[in-house]
């Protein structure tokens, strides 16, 4: 049973209203509630939800960039059924993502472990936001979300990146009603919070 976070949600239903696409960042320590968030959000609100999530770091077996773009490509044949591709970069992989959304659908995609999705490749992060310029962002009803509990990764290769400046339509940490400097960072999921 999904509780509260009543204010997280209408806010982000007020972005369907924009007619536009939007980026959210969403970061935090683990298990507060923010994957949770979002798959509660595309249940409510959305046609479709597309959730990709970085493979975990392995002591054993290091996780390389082909295992994540690997992983990325079984997300995207099982979203899609379709046969799986063979994706040598995420240039292909977000090609691939963006000729998957349906712009009569209203759609919520979620990067879900950003920091290790994209931490074995330096290019990673410039990649996003050329997709998101050239592809996502012309989409009429998509809303991106780059969430991970590697808040410091985030922040310097997604937010604090020039490139990205400016771009997102909220921060989650900073996501607070009318809040601007020092508003608290996203709220940890407790039960029987209202
Ligand atoms: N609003 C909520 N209502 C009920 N249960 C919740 C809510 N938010 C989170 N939970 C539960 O709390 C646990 C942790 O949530 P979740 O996996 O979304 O956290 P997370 O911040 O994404 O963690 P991680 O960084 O480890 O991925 C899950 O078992 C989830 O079902
Ligand atoms: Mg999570």
């Amino acid at each position: 049973m999904f509780i509260g976070r009543k204010d997280y949600l209408d806010d982000l239903e007020s972005l369907w209203r924009k007619r536009t696409s939007s980026i959210v960042a969403c970061r935090g320590r683990r298990r507060i509630g923010k994957s949770t968030l979002f798959r509660e959000f595309a249940k409510r609100a959305a046609d479709v939800y597309m959730e990709f999530e970085g493979l975990a770091p392995n002591p054993k077996h290091p996780v390389t960039n082909e295992d994540q773009l690997a992983e990325f490509a079984a997300t995207l044949a099982r979203l899609t059924a379709s046969p799986v591709l063979s994706l040598p970069n995420w240039k292909d992989a977000f090609f691939w993502l963006d000729r998957a959304i349906d712009d009569s659908k209203k759609t919520v995609v979620l990067l879900d472990e950003i920091s290790w999705m994209g931490g074995c490749d330096p290019n990673f992060p410039a990649v996003l936001r050329n997709a998101w310029e050239t592809w996502f962002h012309r989409h009429e009803r998509l809303i991106v979300v780059v969430c991970g509990s590697v808040s410091a990764w985030i922040k310097r290769n997604i937010l604090g990146n020039t490139g990205f400046a400016g771009r997102f339509s909220r921060d989650a940490r900073r996501w607070s009603r009318g809040a601007r400097t020092g508003s608290p960072p996203f709220r940890p999921f407790r039960t029987g919070t209202p």
